[in-house]
Parts: C-alpha cells; sequence; structure tokens
C-alpha cells in the first residue's frame, strides 16, 4: 500500500479511532459531478459556451450516463457567474404543464436579487398564478406557485416568453435536459406551443439534452416536426481513453494508493470507457482496497464480482420482462458481439429469422438494453453484459 508520510498518520489515528472512513471515497457516480471528480470535456465545454454566448441553439445528444448533464451544468454555472441568466430544467421531474411552470419559475427566482424580488416578478409577468412559499424535503424554502386552471395556458405562455421579454446584456441560457420526455406531455402539440413561443427569443440560448439518439434527431431533423432546424445537432462522444485512465490513475493516488497503468487501462476497457461505469468500479475496488487493507489490484476482481452480485437483482428483473427468444439473444449478443450482417451473425449461431430478430433489436434499443455503437449491436450497460456472459 502507497502512503506518504502525511497519510501515514491519518490512517494511523484511523486506525487507532476505527475510522475508516475518514478519506473519502475518491470516486463519486449516480449524480452529476464536477470539481476533482470531474474530467476533460475541455473542448466540449467550450464549444458550448461559445454557442451560448451567441444565443445559438444545440441539440446535444448521446446516450445515458456519458456525462451530458455534468458536462452542461459545468458550462452553465460559468455562464452564471459571468452574468447570464440561466435556467435549467430536468424534464424526467416535470409531470404536468403546471409543474414544468413551478420548475421554470423556480430557476429563474433563484437567479434574483432576493425571493421577495422574484416573487414579486413573477406575479408581475405571469397571469394567473400565485407564489407561495414552501419546504423542499431538506426543510429550505422553495417556490411553490398555485395555478389557476383555466389560466394554466396563459401562464405557460408567459413563463416561456421571459427570456423573450429579456434586454439585458448577456443572453438567457435555458437547458431542457431529458427532452425526449416531452412526449409524456402532450406530445405534438406541447412541441408546437414550446416552439411557437421559443422561436422569437433574440437574446436567449436553448440547450435540449437528450438520450434517445432517434426521438431526438426525428424531432429536430424532420421537415414535418415543430423544431426542425432549431438548432445545432451535437453528439457528445466519449472521453478519450487516455484521459479517462489518466483520471483513475489520479483519483487513486488521491484516495491514498498508486496503481499501474495497466489496472486503469484494464478499467476503461471493462466498462466501456463509459465515465458512469468507470467511476462505479472505481468506487467498488477503492473501497475494497480500504476496507481489506490490500492494495487495488489485488482486490479487483473481488470488488467486480461483488458489483455484479449487487446489481444481480436489478440485471434480474430486467432479464425477466424479456421473453425467452429476448434473452437468448441477448446472451448471444453478450458473449459474440453483433455486427451490422444480420446475416453472418446468423450463419455463425443459426439462431433465429431475420425479421424477428430485427424486431427484437428495435425493441431492445428501445428498452435502451441495446445501442447501436459503430454500427454494432452492443449492450448499453457493460455490467449487464458481464453478468449475461456470468450466467451463460
Ligand atoms: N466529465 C466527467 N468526469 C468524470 N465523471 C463523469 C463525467 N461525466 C460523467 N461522469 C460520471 O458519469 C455519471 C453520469 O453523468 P451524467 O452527467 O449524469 O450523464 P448523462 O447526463 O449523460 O446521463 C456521473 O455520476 C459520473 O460518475
Ligand atoms: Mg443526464
Amino acid at each position: 500500500m502507497y502512503y506518504t508520510k502525511k497519510h501515514n498518520a491519518k490512517w494511523y489515528n484511523a486506525k487507532r479511532y476505527n475510522f475508516k472512513y475518514m478519506i473519502n471515497n475518491p470516486f463519486s457516480y449516480g449524480k452529476t459531478v464536477d470539481g476533482p471528480y470531474f474530467y476533460g470535456r475541455e473542448r466540449e465545454m467550450e464549444e458550448i459556451r461559445i454557442s451560448m454566448q451567441n444565443a445559438i441553439n444545440i441539440i446535444l445528444y448521446a446516450p445515458r450516463r456519458i456525462g451530458k448533464s455534468s458536462l452542461v451544468i459545468k458550462v452553465l454555472k460559468e455562464l452564471e457567474a459571468a452574468g447570464h441568466p440561466v435556467v435549467y430544467i430536468d424534464l424526467f421531474k416535470v409531470s404536468s404543464r403546471e409543474k414544468f411552470i413551478e420548475l421554470y419559475a423556480r430557476e429563474v427566482v433563484r437567479g434574483m436579487k432576493s425571493w421577495e424580488k422574484g416573487v414579486q416578478f413573477i406575479k408581475g409577468v405571469i397571469r394567473g398564478v400565485e407564489p407561495v412559499m414552501g419546504l423542499d424535503h431538506a426543510g429550505m424554502p422553495e417556490l411553490r406557485l398555485n395555478i389557476d386552471p383555466l389560466q394554466s395556458a396563459r401562464a405557460f405562455e408567459d413563463i416561456l416568453n421571459i427570456p423573450g421579454r429579456s434586454k439585458g446584456e448577456r443572453c438567457w441560457v435555458v437547458v431542457f435536459d431529458e427532452f425526449q420526455e416531452i412526449e409524456k406531455l402532450g406530445g405534438a402539440d406541447f412541441e408546437k406551443e414550446l416552439r411557437a413561443s421559443l422561436q422569437h427569443h433574440k437574446n436567449a440560448a436553448y440547450l435540449f439534452l437528450g438520450s434517445q439518439r432517434h426521438m431526438l434527431l426525428n424531432m429536430f431533423s424532420r421537415k414535418e416536426r415543430a423544431f426542425y432546424n432549431f438548432g445545432k445537432l451535437y453528439h457528445l462522444d466519449k472521453p478519450p481513453v487516455t484521459d479517462s485512465v489518466a483520471f483513475v490513475a489520479r483519483r487513486f493516488a488521491a484516495g491514498g494508493y498508486e496503481i499501474d497503468i495497466q489496472m486503469a487501462q484494464q478499467m476503461v476497457e471493462q466498462t466501456h470507457n463509459i465515465p458512469y461505469y468507470l467511476q462505479y468500479l472505481g468506487a467498488e475496488i477503492w473501497e475494497s482496497a480500504r476496507l481489506s487493507g490490500k492494495k487495488p489490484v489485488e482486490v479487483y476482481a473481488e470488488a467486480l464480482d461483488r458489483l455484479l452480485i449487487n446489481q444481480g437483482d436489478y440485471f434480474q428483473g430486467i432479464r425477466s420482462q424479456l421473453t425467452p427468444f429476448y434473452a437468448k439473444l441477448l446472451t448471444s449478443v453478450a458473449i459474440h458481439g453483433a455486427g451490422s450482417y444480420e446475416s453472418e451473425f446468423l450463419q455463425k449461431f443459426r439462431l433465429f429469422p431475420v425479421s424477428s430478430m430485427q424486431k427484437a433489436y428495435a425493441r431492445m434499443i428501445d428498452l435502451d438494453i441495446l445501442e447501436k455503437r459503430e454500427n454494432r449491436f452492443c449492450i448499453t450497460d457493460p455490467f449487464f453484459e458481464m453478468w449475461m456472459k456470468r450466467q451463460s
């Protein structure tokens, strides 16, 4: 185990008082990350920042867990610090038009000098709402709106138009995360209403994030759709492998361990270089090392086993929803990988008729279980893939 002198003293005390968790886990996953838990993305940040500053809309898409939200929230923080009014709305949290209005208003008020000012402003510009103060789950004050149901269409229009009224020097920056979720809010009509308001806003930049590629691309690149040509399409790639490897080594060092580059490379490879899974695996290995007093490399396999066991119920749940045919196909993909040449795949494994396979692929892509990468079908979750392999 590698320790500097300073660490030794710390570790000694930790042992003595049995404070095994004195050093925090140097990896973080499951929520958006920043600071030392965030790596790379300099070029992407720059590009997004410049577009936003110039009121150019962006549609940013990538599979889940690549780092869209973390990246955009980081840029938003910078833009806010530079004087841009910012709004961030996660459409996963929006179940109705009223909820949308409330969350939007909350963002607007957050950016104002005082609560009272914010509430006055909301009252002044949005018809049919009455702001009240509520408490969030942590007991902090939070804006709630009583919305007159007869006026909710107006209130919706008014709130959307706040950035459009702005004469400020810095443009508004408005982010709709998980934008594909607007489908559940009234589909085409909602889309049209939204577009009708936003298109007139000269002093605002809109950023749409989404994880379902085909849905988002349909929405923004089909002539008949409301958001056709609304902004530039931007695909967020995985980070460069070298960045990911360096990050892993750096975080282990921050957590008290020097690791070999080979181990970091193996982690990046096994997690398909997807930041979420990389941090998840890192967190497990680090914790195993901490608890056992062994080196990370010595506990690697065991930590991975434990992770797969912990995830087992969840994976079991996914698989139990699939028909035996789907499950079989998925196992084949896990073991052999499926290329773009269906027939070649078929010949090799002599599984099923092409048409039913294609249908199954499409369905499993919809379910987010499979994805197409470089023209090959892959299992989205690398741990699920490993688990499937082990089960077969
Ligand atoms: N730039 C980054 N550096 C380090 N870890 C990241 C980065 N981006 C994402 N992650 C990891 O991936 C997880 C998911 O990130 P998130 O931004 O929520 O992805 P998305 O919005 O694409 O689903 C985070 O909790 C974190 O563990
Ligand atoms: Mg996200």
